[in-house]
């Protein structure tokens, strides 16, 4: 066997490579890490296929991105898919991935562009019979393979506005021993199919299923390869669902595009503040409204919290949709920054509808739910609030507040709460039409909110 054919193994946890398989890494000591990979040969100096550009020239280059034909899909991907662009949609399964990827599929045959949906998880028949519920099939080339082989041949037969890989953990190379899903077969097959998509300018789209510990033969190891990162979140108990960008070459990262699963597939959600509120309480204790702000839309979400006395040992912090160790922070900054007795309680919070919030400008809303939900008090009618809480309880000023207030002035909020250096910022007509109420610390700003 000649030495380039030779195997090694490689840990997936800290990439050292071994000659033969072991249980356990030699070099982290981590326990079955290791799988196979082909070895890297030295790169040989090619001439040179590219010369430098002006970058003007460049950059005045019409764009050429095709419509998916759902414009909450378009709006993530930045305007469109790029021809040649690879991205990696991730996702729970169950979540509606493929329902996406087949509406997608759909809707561009019907535009006449060239696509192909390559299955490897449900046979033709079970992808056709989708297909049938979601819209007319015309046009729309399916292929039931897990083998790369396949694939590459379908894609070089002729030229693809999109291929869809549903989904990559399928898919495996007949060259490598490792079984598909391995981090071996995964790597190999996706640089494969990347090539393919640069080689042909078809625009591809990688299916991958996490798992909720982001399981090792999830698609985290494909983040660096792809020009585009989706991750589809929601919750299988409610209908939302969003699509978050995470990383795009080609385009705004942090663009959401918000879902609705219903009978008819994937519905998308024109307002989708109006959907994350509809079920509000009236003034009750223990609710705020925070306008959120990701990507280009904000978007209102309501935060919730519960506070009862500790029963036994450490008292509890529960969160969903939030991050906890955010909570715990704010409920020391509450105690000993605004003077509100808080540390011996169990507090739970939660957004409202499933919804998942990460940026610091909930911060305030939390507090405020907080502190509602401690006084058994509502907050004043029609107010909300946001801002990100410093640890000497300032009240610091956050990204986007003309997006922020713009959408709270759309749904009717009079009264907002917002850090004293945002409003400072705003011009007259982002003023306009609602009652601002700036605070400069996190005290200040509760006071304005009961
Ligand atoms: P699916 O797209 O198969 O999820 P994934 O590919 O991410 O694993 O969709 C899963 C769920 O969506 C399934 O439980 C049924 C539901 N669904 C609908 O509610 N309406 C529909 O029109 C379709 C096609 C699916
Ligand atoms: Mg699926």
């Amino acid at each position: 066997m000649a030495k380039a054919d030779k195997v090694v193994f490689e840990c997936s946890a800290c990439g050292a490579q071994s000659p033969k398989w072991l249980g356990r890494c030699s070099e982290c000591a981590a326990w079955s890490t290791l799988t196979e990979v082909r070895p890297r040969t030295a790169a040989v100096r090619m001439p040179p296929a590219r010369v430098p550009l002006d970058l003007d020239a460049v950059l005045a280059e019409p764009s050429v991105r095709v419509s998916t034909s759902i414009g909450e899909f378009d709006r993530v991907l930045g305007g469109g898919l790029v021809p040649g662009a690879v991205v990696l949609l991730g996702g729970d399964p169950g979540i509606g991935k493929s329902t996406l990827l087949t509406q997608v599929v759909l809707g561009m045959a019907k535009a006449g562009q060239a696509v192909l949906y390559v299955t490897g998880e449900e046979s033709a028949a079970q992808v056709a019979l989708r297909a049938r519920r979601l819209g007319r099939a015309d046009g729309a080339f399916i292929l039931a393979t897990t083998e790369l082989g396949d694939v590459q041949s379908a894609v070089e037969s002729r030229p693809h506005a999109l291929v869809v890989i549903d989904s990559i953990q399928t898919m495996r190379s007949a060259e490598l021993q490792s079984g598909p899903g391995s981090v071996a077969q995964l790597r190999e097959v996706a640089s494969r199919l990347i090539d393919l998509a640069k080689q042909t300018g078809a625009a591809l789209v990688l299916i991958g299923h996490v798992t909720k510990d982001g399981g090792l033969a999830g698609p985290k190891v494909l983040e660096h390869l792809v020009d585009v990162v989706l991750a589809f979140e929601g919750d299988a108990t409610h209908a939302y669902r969003l699509v978050r960008g995470q990383k795009n070459r080609f385009g705004p990262t942090h663009e959401i595009g918000v879902f609705e699963m219903v009978a008819e597939g994937l519905r998308e959600v024109a307002d989708p503040s109006t959907l994350f509120i509809a079920e509000r309480p009236e003034r009750a204790a223990g609710s705020a409204v925070v306008p959120t702000a990701e990507g280009s839309r904000a978007l209102l979400v309501e935060v919730q919290a519960l506070v009862a006395p500790a029963q036994y040992g450490a008292p509890r912090r529960v969160v969903t949709g939030l991050d906890s160790n955010r909570l715990a922070l704010l409920l020391a900054v509450l105690q000993r920054k605004a003077g509100i007795h808080v540390l011996d309680q169990d507090v739970f919070a939660s957004v409202a509808g499933g919804a998942r919030v990460e940026e610091p400008a909930v911060d305030l809303a939390l507090c405020a739910a907080v502190v509602s939900a401690l006084r058994e008090l509502p907050l004043a009618p029609g107010v909300l609030a946001f801002g990100e809480v410093g640890l000497t309880g300032e009240l610091r000023a956050v990204p986007r507040a003309a997006a922020r207030i713009a959408e709270a002035r759309k749904l009717g909020f009079p009264r907002i709460v917002l850090p004293t250096a945002n409003a400072e910022r705003l011009t007259a007509e982002e003023r306009s039409g609602v009652e601002l109420l700036p605070a400069g610390r996190l005290s200040d700003a509760l006071d304005r909110m009961f």
